[in-house]
């Protein structure tokens, strides 16, 4: 390989969430820690996200950058101030500072957000061109960056600041693809350009942004193989399967990691009793802190089952609430933390007021308790409907929480059902999406729970398998040398 493919690359990465900023979901834990992995192998990382309305100033040390980059929408311009935070060991963190954009209670949701994210990533660009810091690879994450790898064939084409920068464009959940009005197309200034696909029907009439991150970057990712396989189908492509299986030799599927040094039971100070593989017996003081604070009757014999996950439909929560009253039946506890769709509030609520010696739900998101519950409980259910990665599983494995999943995406390339006959696996599994299914995958964990020595050896193989990012890094790193190549032969 040349020599000037070996050196150290200048990464910029943007995203709508960074951990420990903003979170709604995985993809602000995955950008709050591949990059630590990223400098680690010696590259030069930066990061940029919108400053919200929460991301405090002070909390933060947040230091003022620039006081005023103009930022073109349109026929008209916004004027942005630029913060910087930083994650790990000094990775810059800039923060698109726009009040009137970004300074609402919630991080999405609102009729604006087309404008928002367009704001964001122009701003961005703008803001290294004004550092002057040019950029090897941007690495562009979800729908609300998928408008740059486009601008890179259109509006900053012939501009030889960006010339040289190849995109990568990962797909967290292709799910969300941000979908707009044709006036998008004005704000961000590529409406010359018109509708993409008039020849695929789903597309002909809409402004997709994901597929325009998809259609044009140098490289694309998603978060695990087999999902990375799976949105090549109807079934999972999300109407967008033409389009990636028209560029699949350009897309390749890199398993998340966690976040090592977080997510340590042995020094973790979020949990009552810290441990390791070798001192499992110390986690009963951790199931029974979460049982006091679930005002649950403390008994280590009682199965202690969690959930923790954003209450949205991808989750399988239905699933949950047809096996619901079997489920009690067999006299487990149930703990569940999460926040999103009401009706999964009230459902929950419900449970929790009918069966109050059973059923505990946090409607909340914080990670003290997220921490405590994967290491107070038996077992981790993620029965999704389709899983890009998964951060759940892999995190209640390095707790010693026991998986119970679906076999879709991530969770079937990391969750392996236990075979009594040759004793290998380290969680149990169901393929259809059915609660008989699940429920059967549950019965079998309950039923291994009572061997106890078995159960430890589940434990352990979940917490000594290695799913810190160090690997995930150096695969991303091939895919950004990849990208690199692709966009210099011009293809
Ligand atoms: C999304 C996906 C989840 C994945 C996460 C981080 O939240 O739903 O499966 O782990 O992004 O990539």
């Amino acid at each position: 390989m040349d020599i000037e493919l070996e050196r150290p690359l200048r990464i910029l990465i943007m995203a709508a969430e960074i951990v420990p900023f903003a979170k709604v979901g995985g993809l602000a834990d995955v950008v709050g820690a591949l990059p630590k992995a990223l400098q680690d192998l010696g590259h030069d990382v930066r990061l940029v996200m919108p400053r919200y309305g929460q991301v405090s100033p002070e909390r933060f040390q947040l230091t003022s950058v620039l006081d005023a980059v103009t930022v073109k929408m349109s026929q008209y311009q916004e004027q942005v101030r630029i913060m910087q935070g930083s994650i790990g060991n000094d990775i810059p963190v800039y923060m698109v500072d726009a009040p009137r954009y970004f300074d609402r209670e919630n991080i999405y949701g609102y009729i604006d957000d087309g404008e928002r994210f367009i704001l964001f990533c122009r701003a961005a660009l703008e803001t290294m061109r004004l550092l002057d810091w040019s950029p090897d690879i941007i690495h562009c994450n979800d729908w609300q960056t998928g408008i740059v790898p486009n601008w890179m064939h259109t509006v900053y084409h012939e501009d030889p600041f960006f010339s040289d920068a190849a995109t990568v464009y990962t797909i967290h959940n292709l799910a969300y693809q941000g979908i707009f009005g044709y006036r998008i197309l004005e704000v961000a200034g590529v409406a010359s350009g018109g509708f993409l696909y008039p020849q695929i029907v789903e597309l002909a009439n809409v402004v997709d942004i994901m597929a325009r991150g998809i259609h044009f970057s140098d490289a694309i990712t998603t978060v695990s193989e087999r999902y990375a396989q799976e949105i090549l189908t109807p079934t999972f492509g999300e109407k967008l399967d033409p389009l990636l299986r028209s560029r699949r030799e350009r897309l390749f599927g890199i398993l998340n990691g966690i976040d090592y040094l977080e997510m340590n039971p042995a020094t973790d100070h979020y949990i009552r009793s810290q441990f390791n593989s070798a001192s499992l017996e110390k986690r009963a003081g951790n199931k029974q802190a979460l049982q006091e604070r679930a005002h649950l009757p403390v008994r280590s014999d009682v199965p202690l089952l969690a959930m923790i996950s954003r209450l949205a439909d991808q989750k399988g929560f239905d699933l949950i609430s047809q096996i619901s009253q079997p489920l009690l039946a067999q006299g487990v506890q149930l703990v569940v933390l999460g926040i999103g769709d009401q009706h999964y509030h009230e459902m929950f609520q419900n449970l929790a007021v009918r069966y109050p010696q059973q059923v505990a739900i946090f409607l909340t998101f914080n990670s003290e308790l997220a921490q405590s519950i994967y290491a107070g409980s038996d077992m981790f259910l993620m029965p999704s409907r389709f899983e890009p990665c998964g951060l759940g599983q892999l995190i209640a494995m390095r707790y010693g929480s026991v998986p119970i999943v679906r076999k879709v995406g991530g969770l079937a390339d990391t969750v392996q059902e236990y075979d009594p006959r040759s004793g290998l696996g380290n969680g149990f599994t169901f393929d259809n999406y059915d609660p008989w299914d699940l429920f059967a995958a549950i019965v079998r964990a309950l039923e291994l729970f009572r061997f106890k020595d078995v159960w430890r050896t589940l434990q352990q193989r979940g917490m000594e398998a290695d799913h810190s990012w160090h690997a995930s890094a150096m695969r991303y790193v091939d895919v950004y040398r990849d990208a690199i190549a692709f966009h210099k032969s011009g293809k």
